[in-house]
């Protein structure tokens, strides 16, 4: 009894490192983040009866560009938020540093609906030349959950 016991706590132990480990692991789930993108998902419903779901790898071509359509030093939103978002960015215009874009590296993301919406409907129109549509809001998200480049 005592042997198997004292075999329990460092596999506690490990269980609780792995838990914290970081990076590496999924975005934390925050409930006002689901709901934001509940509401992104209600509205691209609306914009398409054929919407299935948001998706990373739209999200990813999205934010990498190149675009056309806005402001000439703009191609992207990697522009200013950089092609790894789980690192700072940098205004392409002030120089100012921008917290990174990934949740994983920065669980504030997405958690504030009003600054999000401020955010991209001065963002995409620099870079898009128009304003984002709710599953390309939900599919840019979508890809900054995963944490990767
Ligand atoms: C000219 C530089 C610039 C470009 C290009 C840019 N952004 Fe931003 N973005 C900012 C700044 C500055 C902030 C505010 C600072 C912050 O949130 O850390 C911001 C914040 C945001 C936020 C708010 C996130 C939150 O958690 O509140 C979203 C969403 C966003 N940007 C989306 C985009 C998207 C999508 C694109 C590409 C279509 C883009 N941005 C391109 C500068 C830029």
């Amino acid at each position: 009894m005592r042997r198997s016991q004292t075999r329990l706590i460092p596999a506690g132990a490990a269980a609780v490192l792995l838990l914290t480990a970081g990076t590496a692991l999924p975005a934390r789930a925050d409930p006002a983040r689901d709901a934001i993108l509940t509401t992104y998902a209600a509205e691209a419903r609306k914009e398409d009866s054929g919407f299935t779901g948001f998706d990373a790898a739209r999200g990813q071509a999205l934010y990498r560009g190149p675009h056309t359509g806005g402001k000439a030093e703009t191609p992207a939103c990697a522009t200013c938020h950089t092609p790894d978002p789980t690192r700072a960015g940098q205004h392409q215009k002030t120089g100012r540093s921008i917290e990174p874009m990934a949740v994983t590296a920065n669980p504030a993301r997405f958690t504030n609906a009003a600054d999000v919406e401020k955010r991209f409907s001065r963002d995409c129109p620099a870079v898009l030349g128009r304003a984002c549509t709710a599953r390309e809001k939900g599919d840019v998200i979508t890809y900054l959950l995963t944490g990767k480049p």
